[in-house]
């Protein structure tokens, strides 16, 4: 009993720990992109984490309009065209594409929560612009959790 006041709030983390262990052996699915698509679908990513990082920060300064902003433009409903997903769609399998329409939908309600958060200006407005963040990590995480390009 003693050991598990003590420790029993460390279970979760060590259970967590063992799932990435797992993942370590690798089993997602290789999904083949000719080259230069590999090449364009990588750049996106590393946007796509430049884009996270910079929505962290106005969030934490509750600069929520041009957080707003930035989302829709470059994760959103309105970046599929800058980032050629309609050219690259066609070669993922179909649970993949539909993580990708959800992490664009979850910056577009990104976008919105912000935007009232920018009228709200209270702490709940934070936690909810917080937590409409973070729906846009989980879908990050969920397609990397189970696809890999090379
Ligand atoms: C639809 C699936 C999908 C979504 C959604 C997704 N990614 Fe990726 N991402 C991938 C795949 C596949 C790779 C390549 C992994 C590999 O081959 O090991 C990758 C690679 C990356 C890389 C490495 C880029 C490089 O140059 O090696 C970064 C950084 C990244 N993603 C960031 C993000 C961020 C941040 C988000 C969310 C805002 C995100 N990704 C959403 C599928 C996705």
């Amino acid at each position: 009993m003693r050991f598990v006041r003590r420790f029993g709030k460390m279970i979760p983390l060590v259970a967590a720990f063992a799932v990435t262990v797992t993942a370590a052996g690798d089993d997602r699915e290789l999904v083949k992109l000719p080259e230069p698509m590999q090449a364009h679908m990588l750049a996106n990513m590393r946007d796509h984490l430049v884009t996270l990082n910079e929505l962290l920060k106005l969030v934490a300064r509750e600069d929520y309009k041009p957080a707003a902003e930035l989302a829709e433009a470059r994760l959103g409903m309105s970046s599929l065209g800058l980032h050629g997903a309609s050219h690259m769609a066609p070669f993922m399998p179909q649970p993949m594409q539909e993580m990708g329409t959800s992490m664009h939908h979850a910056a577009s309600r990104f976008a919105l929560v912000a935007t009232d958060a920018d009228v709200e200006r209270s702490k709940a407005a934070l936690q909810q612009a917080t937590a409409a963040l973070q729906e846009i990590t989980a879908s990050c995480t969920a397609c990397h959790a189970a696809y890999r390009l090379r």
